[in-house]
């Protein structure tokens, strides 16, 4: 009785192990699936969750991939944890996009041990052996900063003799998304003597921590002639707080606002003068993804960076119809 126990429980044990592996699609088709694990930053803003989506909607079942996503809540420990999980997973192929550029080196070693590859999404990884990824996607902030600087040296126009006042709202600190647009910023300062940063305020990329360091800062100073927000959900909760403060902002108003992202919300109120600028982040990476991996997989050369297409808008540049078809 004992010995045909033991043979039931070794059976049970090896299908057990065996689910543990690769996933496979439903019965009645004979491909296995592609298994990703992403670990994505969290869900701070439309943007994130606009990237997120993009990457469901390409990663599906029926294309041929299994997409595990874990949220790491803004936490770099989260995303450490993580990926060692699909490490033990044994997923054929791991896409990070992190939250901060610092402090990858140990686990992409511990994954490149693995024998896993490695994309790295939207911000960048300042790792030194650059082996230990395939390719870095995404957007090159440092551009989309330049490009905000351009229009508002074309639209600086406070008078002669008289400080144009600009309060910077920045996103993660040691986030790509945060050093390179801060970057284009400082580094203009210091070529327009007559602009002048009357503060830099903290907004983790969140609305609810722009609003709360905003409203605290009116309190103190109502003297801005522009705000430069490094995301827009930072740059609604400025809005909210300029609201209750009685400022007026946008076409025609006392504060000229520059965002970044150009997600829907923010579109309309650029259409609607509410807002200045809005310099494209563009958050749909899916296909890019795809079509690099699916290089990869066939055995092709692929290129080490890949800058997603990106624009900028004023009010002149929307239609409603643009706005409407916009899916995000
Ligand atoms: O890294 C991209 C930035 O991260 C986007 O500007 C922001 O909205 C997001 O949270």
């Amino acid at each position: 009785m004992k010995r045909y126990f033991n043979i039931i429980l070794s059976v049970i044990l090896i299908l057990a192990f065996a689910s543990c592996g690769k996933k496979k699609i439903p019965e009645g088709t004979e491909k296995d699936l592609f298994v990703i694990g992403f670990s994505q930053v969290g869900s701070e803003s439309d943007w994130r969750l606009a990237n997120t989506e993009s990457m469901v909607q390409t990663f599906k079942n029926e294309n041929g991939y299994e997409l595990i996503v874990e949220n790491a809540k803004q936490q770099q420990d989260n995303q450490l944890s993580a990926i060692r999980n699909f490490i033990l997973e044994d997923v054929d192929l791991i896409i990070i996009a992190p939250t901060i550029e610092e402090g990858w080196d140990t686990v992409l070693n511990e994954v490149h041990d693995a024998g896993i590859p490695v994309i790295i999404i939207d911000r960048s990884v300042n790792v030194w052996n650059k082996d230990l990824f395939l390719t870095n996607i995404g957007s090159d902030f440092f551009e989309q900063g330049s490009r905000a600087i351009s229009w508002l040296e074309e639209n600086d126009d406070s008078s002669p003799g008289n400080r144009l006042k600009i309060l910077h709202l920045q996103g993660t600190l040691g986030a790509t998304a945060q050093i390179q647009r801060t970057k284009a910023l400082e580094d203009a300062m210091k070529e327009h003597p007559n602009w002048t940063m009357v503060s830099q305020l903290y907004g983790d990329f969140t609305e609810a921590k722009a609003y709360e360091v905003m409203t605290e800062y009116l309190k103190k100073s109502r003297d801005i002639d522009v705000i430069y927000s490094e995301n827009d959900n930072m740059t609604f909760g400025a809005m909210r707080a300029l609201d209750e403060a009685g400022i007026t902002y946008g076409e025609g108003g006392q504060v000229k606002i520059i965002t970044f992202d150009a997600t829907k919300k923010a579109l309309q109120y650029c259409l609607d003068g509410k807002i200045n600028l809005c310099v494209e982040c563009n958050p749909m990476h899916g296909p890019y993804v795809l079509d690099l991996i699916e290089k990869y997989r066939a055995g092709e050369a692929i290129p080490k960076q890949v800058y997603v297409e990106e624009s900028v808008f004023t009010k002149d540049d929307l239609t409603q119809d643009f706005i409407n078809s916009r899916g995000y």
